[in-house]
């Protein structure tokens, strides 16, 4: 099965991502993960991805294919779950003459709640564990202690530019895959047991 999951910044990709690389055991390949990986050992891709990602602004479409195509033929390009690719229709054409996509998967949520749920994420850079801030009471990550940082692109500024790109660039593949007739809408709006239920009834 191969899967890719679209749906705005703060949606719950990442979230449900986790539940379903276990429950279905595909590869789960996060380009924003990626990226911040090579931010993190300071790779010339790092670099170069962090002159886009701190302005909420899509990193080139070369160097992000790049990547993917390389992950994808680590997974034998069968049973991957794809977070944040792609995101604009270039991205999504191409990726449809190296891969078949079986099912595309939205989390619908209601613009009004991403930038809390956004600006409010911390995350350890240890353990790589999420949590809203308010969830968190002495800044330290509860599943091994180390400090959680806010992401470079969560700050309310980056926030709007983000969700402007989405609505410009990604939003517009929500009808791409439809004509496909491989798209399935969930809503992101209850708590993430409840959208993963939702993505259970959908692939079974
Ligand atoms: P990326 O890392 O992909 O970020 P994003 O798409 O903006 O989405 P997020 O990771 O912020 O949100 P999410 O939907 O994963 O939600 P999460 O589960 O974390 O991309 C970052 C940047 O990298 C891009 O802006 C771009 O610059 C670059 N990039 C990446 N891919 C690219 C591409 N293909 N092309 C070019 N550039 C690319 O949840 C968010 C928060 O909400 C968390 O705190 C979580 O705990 C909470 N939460 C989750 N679910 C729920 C729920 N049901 N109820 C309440 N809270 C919830
Ligand atoms: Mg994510």
């Amino acid at each position: 099965m191969n899967i890719v999951l679209l749906g705005a910044p703060g949606a719950g990709k990442g979230t449900q991502a986790l539940r379903m690389e276990e429950r279905y055991k595909l590869r789960h390949i996060s380009t924003g993960d990626i990226f911040r990986h090579h931010m993190r050992v300071q790779t010339d891709i790092g670099n170069l991805a962090r002159s886009y990602i701190k302005k909420g602004q899509l990193v080139p479409d070369e160097v992000t294919f790049a990547i993917v195509s390389g992950a994808l033929d680590e997974a034998g390009r069968e049973n991957f779950l794809l977070d944040g690719f792609p995101r604009n229709l270039a991205q999504a054409e191409k990726l449809d003459e190296f891969a078949r996509i079986d099912k595309v998967i939205d989390i619908d949520v209601d613009f009004s709640v991403l930038t809390d749920r956004i600006c409010g994420r911390r995350s350890c850079m240890e353990c790589g564990y999420t949590a809203h801030v308010s969830d968190l009471p002495d800044g330290t990550c509860p599943k091994c202690g180390s400090e959680m940082h806010q992401r470079i692109d969560d700050r309310e500024e980056t926030v709007r530019s983000r969700l402007d790109v989405y609505a410009r660039q990604t939003a517009p593949l929500i009808d791409y895959y439809e004509k496909k007739g491989v798209l399935v809408r969930v809503s992101g709006m209850g708590s993430p047991d409840e959208v993963f239920a939702e993505i259970r009834k959908v692939l079974g």
